[in-house]
């Protein structure tokens, strides 16, 4: 029987990758066999287009002075999930694992589409060209207002700055969060808010829409109810 595939959505700091480790956890003690990865990366060149997209930073505002033309963004995030879904995501699937994925093909509607502006046409034919037609069972959208999760994401730069000043050994580092989209002007944030909302209502079956404000403990428990019941589904 294939796996279980869930993606995890929302905004820069909606708390996306606090529930991915949460749930990874909870599926390890469950004694499933989950696969943790996120987008862009979880391939060697995946890791590289990662790298490329968080030193080039700027795209849509500071497109004029030298940031990547949005379209390369798209085609730089395509390539990256291409690899992912064939050399990492399929496979694991079709071994029966369930994989979380931090950021998926939602994540290049509500950001390269509503965010930059792209054709969504566009978007969907490369999207389907990159996952070749592979769907999430569930989808989880974080949703928040983006001054409070953006609030959430400086508060905790400040803290791995003073941790880093304090000189503490090993010192903490968020390598997660790609820090692209961030010195996007708010406007553009209320566009990925909402892309990711339409998103959501066109295909209610499949997205779980959670108040990102919550606490974590609580999130993690709503998300556990839909998870435990896609993992105990019948054979088809
Ligand atoms: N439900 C929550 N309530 C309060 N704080 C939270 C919650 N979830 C996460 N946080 C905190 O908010 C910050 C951002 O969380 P996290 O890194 O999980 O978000 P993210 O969606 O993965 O962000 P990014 O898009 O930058 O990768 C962290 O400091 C985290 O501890
Ligand atoms: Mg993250």
């Amino acid at each position: 029987m294939p796996g279980v595939f869930i993606v995890l959505e929302g905004g820069e700091g909606s708390g996306k990758s606090t529930q991915a480790r949460l749930l990874y956890t909870r599926l390890m003690q469950e004694g499933a066999l989950p696969l943790l990865l996120h987008e862009p990366g979880g391939t060697a060149l995946g890791e590289q287009v990662r790298r490329l997209l968080m030193a080039e930073r700027g795209g849509g505002q500071q497109r004029r002075q030298g940031g990547i033309e949005p379209l390369t963004e798209l085609l730089l995030f395509s390539a990256a999930r291409a690899e992912l879904v064939n050399k990492v995501l399929h496979p694991a699937l079709e071994e029966g694992r369930t994989v979380i994925c931090d950021r998926f093909t939602p994540s290049t509607v509500a950001y390269q589409g509503y965010g930059r502006g792209l054709p969504l046409d566009t978007i969907a034919t490369l999207n389907t060209l990159a996952t070749g037609g592979l769907w999430a069972d569930l989808i989880v959208l974080l949703d928040m207002a983006p001054e409070e999760a953006l609030g959430r994401v400086a508060a905790q730069q400040s803290l791995l700055e003073v941790t880093e000043k304090a000189g503490e050994r090993g010192g903490r580092q968020d390598e997660e969060g790609l820090r692209r989209f961030e010195q996007e002007p708010m406007t553009f944030h209320r566009k990925v808010r909402q892309g990711y909302l339409e998103q959501a209502a066109a295909d209610p079956g499949r997205w779980l829409l959670v108040d990102g404000g919550l606490p974590p403990e609580h999130i993690a428990e709503v998300i556990w109810g839909r998870v435990e019941g896609l993992l105990n589904r019948p054979a088809p």
